[in-house]
């Protein structure tokens, strides 16, 4: 399959997020490499995704899993070469399959030759790449991210005698966006990777290029300059490309994020994946009404993207302190469950592996406005494991098959980067591709099948949103509408069956067409429309006059 020629592909597509290092083992070391994630393209392919998204394979000494970052122009040893991530692009593109990278433009590892450099004297040239004080006094209106590991935004260096800025951890220093050399070099390191033929960047915490006194250092409108000065050199250099923010922001802090179509392709929708675990646990639509009824439009070209996990906590820095409240004790009763304002866990395990709640789950993040992302893992119901550290509980090695472990790597299981889930439920003898292949009714199929037939429109990419308020809160009803295509989306969040009315006046004489099996439900009358629902069951409807 061809790579689609379109320049809007992003808003067509179904990304999945993949770990190098914790997909597929090539050649036995026990760590997962290039090699072996070009070795389940097809598993990839199969599985009906169009995009994946790369977690960062560059130098580093792996403090933060690879968002440290040492050597910008290069591939880590363990993954393979820069010839093997090569071939591995070729091999995507072969079928149909474009590659997001990260693109970590806040901060440097420590161990950054630039950083080395920059710390050596207070008169290197390079002092300037990062952002230096006499005192841990400047910008206090910034908030601190890692909260359960840093206690300041300042790291002291005892070799230049002097503080340092940094957002995350404190070997993670951030570079000075001030200084036109470093707007430069991180240019020429995008330009690096685009001359190579990756299709698009995951820019890796943008709100946070700039710092100035008295503000909360976030957001600021240097930092959006600078964001659009990269974006017009993309588009004056290349064509067809895509850059997506992960700004974790409310929707209005993010709305500037595309700018007049001019800044970002895309952001992810950080206020709505904990509303979609809300609007679960409560029963009712409204989080999730609410928050994209707050949700401002945005530029044509522009998309959402969204998601339900991915590597890091479940964040809940955009909601509100009651609202965390109520997600800790609903998602995270047990605090080791809790880190920095979040919840370390994956999906199968926040909702209790029940197969009705992922697959509504999953329905809605296919069927609401934007680019789905499937977390790698969750297509078959991965576990996780909280007594690892940090948020390494969710990156752990890719289940294939319930042989030696789980079909991930030939090594001996002590040299594994991360220990295989092994519990009776979770564990890969239970929960493996193989077996989930090899099985009608799984939720490795079951996925396929809402990939393929998400596919087979494009008004879910593309489409209009409309709510449809039906008295019964419980159910969660809009319409998807692009050109002369129309389709109802009709969720019930709820535990036990429930009957809803809903106000179809506008689409009389239309018949209803159920996705899944393509069947006829009956003709919109005059009368209300009335579904029934069993527990936590979604439909998705074309409507078709006919
Ligand atoms: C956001 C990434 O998703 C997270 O994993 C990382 O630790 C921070 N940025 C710092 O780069
Ligand atoms: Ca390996």
């Amino acid at each position: 399959m061809p790579l689609s020629k379109d320049a809007l592909w992003y808003k067509d597509a179904i990304i999945y997020q993949v770990h190098v290092r914790t997909f597929h083992d090539s050649n036995g070391d026990g760590i997962g490499d290039f090699q072996g994630l070009e070795k389940k393209l097809d598993y990839l392919q199969e599985l009906g995704i169009s995009a994946i998204w790369l977690m960062p394979f560059f130098p580093s000494p792996l403090r933060d899993d690879g968002y440290d970052i040492a050597d910008y122009n290069g591939v880590h040893s363990s993954y393979g070469t820069l010839e093997d991530f090569r071939k591995l692009l070729e091999a995507a593109h072969e079928r149909g399959i474009r590659v997001i990278i990260e693109m970590v433009l806040n901060h440097t590892s420590d161990q950054h030759p630039w950083f080395q450099e920059a710390r050596s004297s207070r008169e290197n040239p390079r002092r300037d790449w990062y952002v230096w004080s006499d005192t841990d006094a400047r910008y206090k209106g910034a908030r601190i991210i890692f909260l359960d590991t840093e206690t300041s935004n300042w790291a002291w260096d005892p070799i230049s005698k002097s503080f340092y800025w940094h957002r995350f951890f404190s070997h993670q220093p951030d570079l000075n966006y001030d200084n036109p050399a470093v707007r430069e070099q991180m240019w020429n390191v995008m330009k690096f990777w685009l001359d190579m033929g990756v299709d698009a960047f995951r820019l890796d915490a943008v709100p946070y290029l700039v710092e100035r006194e008295d503000t909360n250092c976030e957001n600021l409108p240097e930092t959006h300059n600078i964001l659009k000065e990269l974006r017009r050199k993309l588009d004056e250099q290349f064509t067809g490309r895509m850059l997506l923010a992960e700004a974790n922001q409310w929707p209005a802090d993010l709305r500037p994020y595309f700018g007049e179509g001019d800044e970002f392709h895309m952001a992810f929708h950080f206020p709505l994946m904990p509303r979609m675990f809300m609007g679960l646990k409560l029963e009712d639509r409204k989080p999730i009404t609410e928050i994209l009824q707050q949700t401002p439009e945005i530029p044509p070209s522009c998309q959402w993207s969204l998601f339900l996990r991915n590597h890091d906590e479940l964040t809940l820095e955009m909601v509100t302190d009651m609202e965390r409240d109520y997600m800790y004790d609903m998602y995270a009763e047990n605090k080791t469950m809790r880190l920095n304002l979040g919840i370390r866990r994956r999906l199968a395990p926040l909702l209790n592996n029940d197969r009705r709640r992922v697959e509504l789950m999953n329905g809605m993040l296919m069927s609401l406005p934007g680019t789905p992302i499937i977390y790698y893992g969750d297509e078959i119901g991965m576990g996780d494991n909280i007594s690892l550290g940090d948020r390494n509980g969710v990156r752990t090695p890719m289940q294939w098959s319930g042989g030696k472990n789980g079909g991930f790597s030939g090594a001996e299981a002590e040299r594994l980067c991360a220990p295989l889930i092994q519990d009776p439920v979770y564990g890969y003898p239970a929960v493996n591709v193989l077996a989930q292949r090899e099985s009608e009714h799984s939720l490795l199929r079951w996925m396929q099948r809402i990939v393929t037939v998400r596919r087979s429109t494009g008004v879910f990419g593309r489409g209009s949103i409309e709510f449809l308020h039906a008295a019964n809160h419980r159910i969660l009803a809009y319409l998807r509408r692009l050109g002369k295509e129309a389709v109802l989306v009709v969720n019930n969040l709820s535990n036990s069956a429930q009957a809803v009315e809903l106000d179809l006046q506008r689409y009389k004489g239309n018949i209803l067409i159920e996705m899944f099996g393509n069947n006829i439900f009956p003709r919109v009358g005059e009368l209300p429309y009335l579904l029934t629902m069993g527990p936590y069951q979604f439909y998705w409807f074309r409507l078709r006059r006919v």
